[in-house]
């Protein structure tokens, strides 16, 4: 089989903060986490850039609140999901970035975008991959019955929540949850999950063998 090998610690010098693009659809509130631990100082890098696909997401206005650049690029303008990806793209290098983020960005990225970030690309999912892929990650847990589940941070490849991951954390159900309450605890979870795979991404401790990452 053959097994690609490549540090993060490559694309960026070491002096250098770490240029983050987040790209997310809906609320926001990854975005916020991200934020509000660079904020803190957790985290050292700079939110460049926040796209969304939705003229209407919080995400943007979270943005703004913060100072930082913020754009909604409309999908409907774009004949393909590579001519949509190609305008972002071009987006994020014009701010320079190191590395994107999809904090509840509910679209597929082309092949395009995929191989143009590989290995700076991640994705946090509210399941604990490979189980319950795709957009209704809290719900088809839930309803699947499962006594625990999670949230999972992962590079992303050109398949469907497939890419190799970075870390995983529980989300144990209990018995008296709802779906409500069992989706509360799991965005919290999220919210300390992302901005830990972000952290090592920016201290270049994140090396990619093949399905693998190892954390250095
Ligand atoms: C989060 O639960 C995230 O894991 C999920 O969307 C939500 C976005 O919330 N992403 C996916 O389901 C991707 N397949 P937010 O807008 O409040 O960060």
């Amino acid at each position: 089989m053959a097994t690609s090998s490549s540090s993060n610690k490559n694309n960026k010098t070491s002096s250098k903060i770490t240029n983050i693009a987040v790209l997310a659809s809906g609320k926001g509130t990854n975005l916020q986490s991200i934020i509000d631990k660079i904020e803190s100082g957790y985290l050292d890098a700079k939110i460049a850039i926040v796209i969304s696909d939705k003229a209407d997401a919080i995400a943007l206005e979270r943005a703004k609140k913060h100072k930082i650049a913020a754009m909604f690029l409309d999908s409907k303008k774009a004949t393909s999901r590579e001519e949509y990806d190609k305008t972002v793209v071009k987006h994020l290098e014009k701010y320079k970035v190191d590395v994107v983020v999809l904090a509840g960005f509910m679209r597929l990225l082309s092949k395009y975008f995929v191989e143009k970030y590989k290995n700076r690309l991640i994705n946090i999912h509210p399941s604990l991959l490979p189980s319950f892929p795709g957009i209704h990650g809290y719900e088809d847990a839930w309803e699947y019955g499962v006594k625990v589940s999670g949230c999972t941070v992962h590079f992303v490849d050109e398949g469907c929540d497939t890419g190799p991951i970075i870390l995983q954390k529980f989300n144990p159900i209990k018995d008296d949850d709802t779906f409500e309450s069992f989706k509360e605890r799991g965005l919290k979870i999220e919210h300390e999950a992302l901005p830990e795979a972000l952290k090592l991404f920016c201290e270049g401790r994140l090396k990619v063998e093949g399905r693998k990452v190892r954390i250095l």
